[in-house]
């Protein structure tokens, strides 16, 4: 089942991944005239940051949708599936904020960015790690389960280890510099409900539209004793997979 993208949902349930992206863009440390690719560059609002401090950036995404609204905002965004990218020795720098879990052949994805890449450019990115979200996809899995649905065959995501993409960064003839997980509990600006709404098509498109909202409510109540404060509202476990890592020499 197919994860569809809505630009004004996304803006209005996840705008926080944007704003926590300004760690990852100091590692990346874009230097002004830098050709820098945005991998899975969404609705493009991280790559302006980026060409705001003068790289030229390049966004690619595979929702036609996604695109259209970083356009929108000046960004030269191109519809790219991050597992067949098409460049040739032209970055200085791969960028990838929260996309890479969506990409589910990672092999083909560091083959693209090694293609990319000139001699000694970086590939500094951050997505879910193995523990990601955890407590949401038991109460997924739980939900559909009890309608006869198989998780595994539906799951969109990848949520390596540590060590096991750092293994896959190396087999792609990439110095690591870094990787490592980071838990990032993420307080959400409206509810899980907005969130799964936004991110969890792939299982929502599984089930008939009256179905869907048992469904949304059952994942709920299934997460509330551990997503939901009475203070601050309704957060998400987050884990991050922060790496960098350099194009070496054949
Ligand atoms: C994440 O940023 O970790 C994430 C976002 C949406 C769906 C799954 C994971």
């Amino acid at each position: 089942m197919k994860q569809e993208w809505n630009p004004a949902l996304y803006g209005q349930n996840a705008r926080y991944v944007s704003q926590l992206g300004a760690p990852l863009l100091d590692l990346l440390d874009p230097r002004p005239g830098e050709r820098i690719l945005d991998l899975g560059c969404g609705d493009g609002v991280l790559t302006r940051e980026l060409a705001e401090r003068g790289a030229l950036v390049v966004g690619v995404d595979s929702s036609p949708e996604m695109v259209q609204a970083a356009r929108a905002l000046g960004v030269d965004a191109r519809v790219m599936d991050g597992e067949e990218l098409t460049f040739d020795n032209e970055f200085d720098a791969v960028f990838s904020n929260a996309a890479l879990h969506w990409m589910k052949r990672p092999d083909r994805v560091l083959a693209g960015v090694r293609r990319a890449l000139k001699l000694g450019g970086r590939f500094v990115g951050e997505f879910g790690g193995r523990g990601n979200i955890e407590t949401l996809l038991e109460a997924i899995q739980g939900a559909l389960a009890e309608r006869g649905l198989d998780f595994e065959s539906l799951n969109p995501w990848y949520f390596p280890t540590a060590e096991e993409y750092r293994e896959r960064l190396e087999a792609h003839g990439m110095e690591v510099t870094f990787c490592t997980l980071i838990p990032r509990p993420t307080p959400l600006e409206t509810d899980l409900t907005g969130w799964l709404t936004v991110f969890a098509g792939s299982f929502l498109n599984a089930l008939s539209p009256s179905e869907r909202e048992r469904f949304l409510q059952e994942v709920t109540d299934r997460c509330r004793n551990k997503l939901f404060d009475p203070d601050r509202g309704w957060w998400v476990d987050h884990v991050r997979l922060r790496f960098a890592a350099v194009k070496k020499g054949a």
